[in-house]
């Protein structure tokens, strides 16, 4: 498919999606978030891919955040269907995704950019990566799930005071916070990403669906996740790659998963 806010390309199991308003900082406006969805969508339907890595086009920004000059003149109904339309088509959507989602943040990770890095399964950065939430500056509040997804991840006092004060924390902060899981440099950032992937890869990506869906289901209101756990571990019971993991252990080989 043809982009014109973000490329996808696919290489070996991996689909990179990469937002390209590098003159903008690459902020979501509503043709990206549409086409972020899109190439999610995609790559998640695709037997080609395995995993997915979301990066920011340029040295500079991941996602400066959504796209303020969309925004600045909506009343109270658009700004109530911007976040809702928003977490339903890339925010949730993502996070429930059953191929792994990796957020490479190659920069400034703000408001909405830092939501969409939140949304992904785990994130890691590079050293030049400055995250926050400054949305109470501009007289708003994050509305892609920043307010849930922040204290999931950091705690919620560290999330009120990031939230509160609208500030950036550096990448050490954010791999201190358990934020971001690895700080390496720029150029380090994407080969360090394909190599996380690749280790994933080896694995069952039958069974890592069903494991992101027990995950996520700690974080869904009215649903025990404990519960969640026993059907998906259920559910891996019926599948060939159950049966090509078992043998290929008990045969002393490695496993060659048929996959989905
Ligand atoms: N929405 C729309 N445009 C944005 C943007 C956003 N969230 N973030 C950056 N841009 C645009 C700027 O308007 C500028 O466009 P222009 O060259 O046409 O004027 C361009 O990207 C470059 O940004 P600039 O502010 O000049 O870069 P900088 O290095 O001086 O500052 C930031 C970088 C990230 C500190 C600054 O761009 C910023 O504060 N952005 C907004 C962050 C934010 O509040 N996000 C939450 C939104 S809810």
């Amino acid at each position: 498919m043809n982009y014109n806010n973000i490329l996808s390309t696919t290489e070996n199991g991996i689909t990179t999606i990469t937002i390209n308003r590098p003159s903008k900082l690459n902020a979501l406006n509503r043709d990206t978030i549409q086409e972020l969805h899109d190439a999610f969508y995609e790559a998640n339907q695709s037997i080609d891919t395995k995993v997915i890595i979301v990066t920011g086009s340029g040295e500079k920004a991941f996602v400066a955040g959504a796209d303020i000059s969309e925004f600045a003149d909506f009343n109270v109904e658009e700004g109530g269907k911007l976040a809702a339309k928003g977490q339903e088509l890339l925010f949730d959507f993502v996070e429930n995704l059953s191929t792994p989602a990796i957020a490479a943040v190659n920069g400034f990770a703000l408001g909405g950019g830092l939501e969409l890095a939140m949304a992904c399964h785990f994130r890691v950065a590079s050293s030049n990566a400055k995250m926050g939430l400054p949305e109470v500056s501009l007289g708003v509040i994050p509305g892609y799930g920043g307010t849930q997804r922040l204290p999931q991840l950091v705690g919620k006092g560290r999330a009120m005071e990031m939230v509160m004060t609208a500030g950036m924390i550096d990448a050490n902060q954010a791999l201190n916070y358990g934020l971001v899981n690895h700080v390496v440099e720029q150029e380090e950032l994407l080969p360090l990403a394909e190599k996380i992937a690749n280790k994933i890869m080896r694995n069952s990506s039958v069974a890592i669906a069903e494991a992101i869906a027990a995950v996520n289901a700690n974080y869904k209101d009215g649903v025990d996740g404990y519960q969640a756990e026993i059907v998906a571990f259920g559910n891996c019971f019926g599948t060939e790659d159950f049966i090509e993991g078992t043998t290929a252990f008990l045969e002393k080989r490695k496993a060659d998963f048929p996959g989905r």
